[in-house]
């Protein structure tokens, strides 16, 4: 990667805003960072800095990472929920305008991806997605981190998603095709992608030398696939639809008689929050080949490094 490559400043509202040396920048903060707090020698890169936190749906991994994040490098995050109502008590350019004169950045988490677009739209300072109904960046980037912990390259990956085309598909297929990974999806009728991120990841693929493979049988993608990966079959705002839900996903249960057909290595994960019984089992959720603690934990370690890259830019790199 060129030294001169830098962060500083940007948004991520798309894990498509990254380039691939872009993304091998945060890894390679991220296990940095994560080695010195092993070592218990943590700098305090983001000392006098503050972080935004618009939270509009519930999150455990995303606020709690966020937040100690920011404290362990020696900054400070404000949590913001119900006392800022986007839109309703002033407009979503309005708190761009007022929080880009009190903090250094914004990590926001809210229902339609058009407000995230608005925020970063009006903020001048960087804007991060933490999750909205299209896309979930800062898991697809620790997912992909975690899967390099253990597999220790990126090389020749075959990453099979089972469910749902949702946010978590969306993030995990976009630096996928960035980083030349096959990303796989088996998803029953009626619950595809947006086909507008399929052809941009396939667009991005067709230089990395990635591909997006699609089959209805949840068999035929995790033959062979060295990830198994799963996420809830019913989103945070679609739970009016949980039961038609449950019917049609009933066949996309991540569980033991899915993975013997796998390779016998692969690893299983899923971003939580899990529903044990549903879209795994619990066997394959506390079995040898879970990661999924493992990602979870990585969401600390890519998003400080994020929060550096972004806030501090490469001066930050030096503690
Ligand atoms: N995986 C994830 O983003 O979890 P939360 O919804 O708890 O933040
Ligand atoms: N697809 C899930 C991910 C939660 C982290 C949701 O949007 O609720």
């Amino acid at each position: 990667m060129p030294a001169s490559e830098s962060l500083l400043g940007r948004d991520l509202i798309s894990a498509a805003d990254l380039s691939a040396s872009e993304i091998w920048i945060l890894f390679d903060r991220a296990r940095q960072l994560k080695a010195e707090r092993r070592a218990g020698v943590e700098g305090r890169q983001l000392a006098g800095r503050t972080l935004a936190m618009l939270f509009q749906k519930p999150s455990l991994r995303t606020r709690v990472t966020f937040e100690a994040g920011m404290a362990q490098l020696g900054g400070h995050a404000v949590y913001l929920t119900n006392d800022v109502v986007l839109g309703a008590r002033e407009s979503v350019r309005d708190v761009a305008r007022n929080l880009e004169r009190f903090v250094d950045a914004i990590v926001a988490r809210t229902g339609p991806h058009e407000v995230i677009d608005e925020l970063a739209a009006n903020a001048s300072v960087p804007v991060i997605n933490g999750l909205s109904i299209r896309e979930h960046p800062c898991q697809a980037l620790a997912d992909y981190l975690t899967i390099l912990e253990h597999r220790g390259t990126l090389d020749g990956l075959v990453l099979a998603f089972v469910g749902d085309g949702n946010n978590v598909y969306h993030s995990l297929a976009l630096v996928g095709a960035t980083l030349g990974v096959e990303v796989r999806l088996s998803h029953p009728a009626g619950y595809a992608p947006s086909p507008k991120i399929v052809d941009r990841a396939r667009e991005i693929a067709a230089t990395s030398g990635g591909t997006l493979v699609f089959a209805s049988d949840p068999g035929e993608v995790v033959a062979g696939a060295d990830v198994i990966y799963t996420d809830t079959w019913t989103s945070m705002g679609q739970e009016s639809q949980a039961e038609e839900r449950r019917d049609a996903f009933r066949g996309y249960q991540v569980n033991a008689a899915l993975l013997a057909g796998a390779r016998p290595d692969a690893l299983v994960m899923h971003c939580l929050p899990a529903h044990r019984g549903e879209e795994i089992t619990s066997d394959v959720m506390d079995g040898p080949q879970s990661v999924i603690f493992d990602q979870s934990e990585n969401r600390l370690h890519l998003q400080k490094a994020l929060l550096v890259e972004t806030i501090a830019g490469p001066a930050g790199r030096a503690g």
